[in-house]
């Protein structure tokens, strides 16, 4: 059965006025025009669907199953109209972020916001260190990575979006708890926690203790921000730590920062994207929903 959707527009309308006249009036078509249309389609369909009975026209029984056929087709094609409006306006679909682990602290509160105003977007956040998430995004399996220590790569797109304060974390009781140090080499003889090989966290920590001329006494390393904190509150070391991370333990007075004059540490969170990847509309959706928020939303808000 060869037919078009024009044609089946023109028998609904047919259909539903009893009447070509009227249905071509409504159609801004003219009569023998409507007509014409109409015997294509019986020819196709191979049986009558209209009947005109002294002036009266009526469906026929096939006539009354084709629009029934027409009614549901037309029905589906407009769900779908509308699906696909939707994923073109990125308020439909799915949104792959792959953040460094130190992200988990405020992404969470953040994204369960988005989500609220777009419930049809599936999110899914894979959280693990800098090196993994730069390799995801080499990748192309997710849409956006955040991390706050980017890469020279002239293929990925940086966008810095928060401020991401790092501190230098010790035990309560450490005795420099209370004092600002004019610079980092006063800590030259303490040991040093740190994170794992490939964390971004790491990677400025060294760079920090390198232009102290700071050697540092390593007593652990640990492969996550909580083991760090954790190592801290048992007294083994200090370390450097963002400061979203520690706002339940110094609110309760389990971690103490030291202050340091100077101290060259600057650091922000940073969405990316690679240049090659065409951007999807959710994606798009969400990076003007990161960019839009005032930044006091996008800090961690658990109570302590
Ligand atoms: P990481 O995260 O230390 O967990 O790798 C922080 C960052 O990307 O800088």
């Amino acid at each position: 059965m060869k037919f078009t959707l024009h044609q089946i527009h023109i028998f609904k309308e047919v259909a539903h006025r009893g009447s070509i006249t009227r249905a071509a009036e409504a159609l801004f078509m003219t009569q023998p025009a409507v007509s014409i249309q109409m015997k294509q389609l019986q020819k196709a369909v191979g049986i009558p669907l209209i009947d005109i009975i002294g002036r009266q026209l009526q469906l026929t029984d096939a006539g009354k199953e084709f629009l029934e056929l027409c009614n549901s087709f037309t029905e589906r094609l407009n769900h779908f109209d509308s699906r696909i409006s939707q994923l073109k306006g990125g308020l439909r679909g799915k949104l792959t972020i792959s953040a460094a682990s130190t992200a988990k602290y405020f992404l969470p509160y953040h994204l369960g916001r988005f989500q609220k105003k777009y419930d049809q977007i599936d999110i899914s956040l894979k959280v693990t260190n800098r090196n993994e998430v730069l390799k995801n995004l080499e990748s192309y399996e997710y849409d956006l990575a955040i991390l706050s220590q980017i890469p020279d790569d002239p293929s990925i797109t940086a966008v810095p979006f928060l401020e991401n304060p790092l501190v230098i974390a010790a035990h309560r009781s450490h005795p420099l708890r209370h004092k600002t140090l004019k610079s980092l080499n006063e800590l030259s003889g303490e040991p040093f926690i740190f994170r794992e090989k490939g964390s971004g966290t790491r990677m400025v920590m060294e760079r920090l203790l390198k232009r102290a001329g700071i050697q540092p006494k390593i007593p652990m390393e640990l492969g996550t921000n909580e083991a760090v904190k954790q190592a801290i509150m048992a007294g083994i070391g200090i370390s450097l730590i963002s400061e979203l991370s520690l706002i339940p333990e110094r609110a309760s007075g389990r971690i103490a920062t030291i202050d340091i004059e100077d101290y060259p540490v600057e650091s922000s969170w940073y969405y990316l994207y690679n240049k090659n990847r065409l951007v999807s509309p959710v994606t798009q959706n969400f990076i003007s929903f990161l960019s839009e928020s005032n930044p006091e939303n996008l800090l961690p808000q658990y109570s302590v």
